[in-house]
């Protein structure tokens, strides 16, 4: 049985790749489980400067569907991640890593990312483009095709490793995002990050977190996940990272079948820090039950 992936010239044993912000530079894992049994993980958005995140509540259970986040990007900032974090992470990690990078400008993107691409450890960058343009309005460059295309291009005029851009959710037309930052000459795509929430504490009369609004993730958007990545996959002639909600060994090879060659687990992570190892555990029985062989050959086949 074979559950090893090929994204972008970089073998992974197997698909489970834990998402940014839920896996922290991995060491809190470590102590429970040996994370080299991983694909790969994203590791914590990084952006140029130290970032202290949002004012406090800013996570919150909403039952059993899912969680609401406003962290607000906390990171120590890319010289420390390239300083501290990344000779700490060669210490328990092997493999390569996948590399997110945040900015709110374009000349920030590409200032972190190609410093993050002389990085050996990096074998993907992740570009998440859910950001707010502080010179423009603070819209997020992934809600217009062409501002994730800027970014795409000048990330990509920087940097000599697979980059992938992480798309949000929160637009009508993800195709035509997905399509933009193709021609901009992305080597692959990853999808979706949380889904603009709320939810209100009616005894206090105060929304749960104090960002008021925040992004929802975990098991409720898995199938708004799989409908992207599946319009995505068909869309574009690049892979697709697929990222939402996914709970179980099942949901991974939903995931594939859609058109995923990658599967992120995110919010779960908080729930269960077991989650990607179970998962890794129970895929080969799932694989017996559906019969199948090798893991790669179901990737897009919906
Ligand atoms: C607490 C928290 C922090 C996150 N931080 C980041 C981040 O720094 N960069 C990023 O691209 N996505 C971030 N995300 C989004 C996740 O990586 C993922 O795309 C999203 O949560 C959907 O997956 P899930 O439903 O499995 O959680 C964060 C999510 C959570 C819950």
């Amino acid at each position: 049985m074979d559950l090893s992936v090929n994204l972008s010239g970089l073998h992974l044993d197997n698909p489970i790749v834990p998402a940014s912000g839920t896996f922290g530079f991995g060491r809190e894992f470590a102590e429970y489980y040996d994370i080299n049994i991983l694909g790969s993980f994203s590791f914590k958005g990084t952006t140029k400067e130290a970032r202290f995140g949002n004012p406090t509540p800013r996570i919150a259970e909403c039952g059993a569907s899912g969680m609401i986040n406003a962290v607000g990007l906390q990171n120590p900032g890319i010289d420390a991640v390239i300083n501290r974090e990344l000779p700490e992470l060669k210490k328990i990690f092997h493999k390569p890593v996948i590399a997110n990078i945040s900015g709110f400008s374009i000349e920030e993107y590409a200032y972190c990312c190609e410093r993050i691409d002389k990085e050996e450890q990096v074998g993907i960058i992740e570009v998440n483009v859910s950001c707010p343009n502080v010179r423009h309005g603070g819209m997020s460059f992934g809600t217009s095709p062409e501002a994730a295309a800027e970014v795409t291009r000048a990330v990509k005029a920087v940097t000599t490793k697979p980059v992938y851009i992480k798309l949000s959710p929160n637009v009508t037309d993800i195709v035509a995002i997905a399509k933009a930052c193709e021609e901009a000459g992305a080597d692959g795509i990853c999808l979706i990050n949380t889904m603009l929430g709320m939810r209100i504490d009616i005894a206090r009369r105060r929304p749960v977190i104090a960002n008021v609004m925040g992004g929802f993730s975990g098991p409720s958007i898995f199938p708004v996940a799989v409908r992207m990545v599946h319009q995505v996959s068909k869309a574009c002639n690049i892979p697709v990272m697929g990222c939402g909600g996914v709970s179980s060994a099942r949901d991974v090879i939903e995931m594939m079948m859609a058109g995923a060659t990658a599967v992120q687990i995110g919010a779960m992570n908080l729930k269960n820090p077991y989650i990607c190892k179970e998962i890794i555990e129970d895929l080969p029985r799932v694989m017996e039950e559906l019969k199948i062989e090798r893991l790669s050959d179901i990737i897009g086949i919906v």
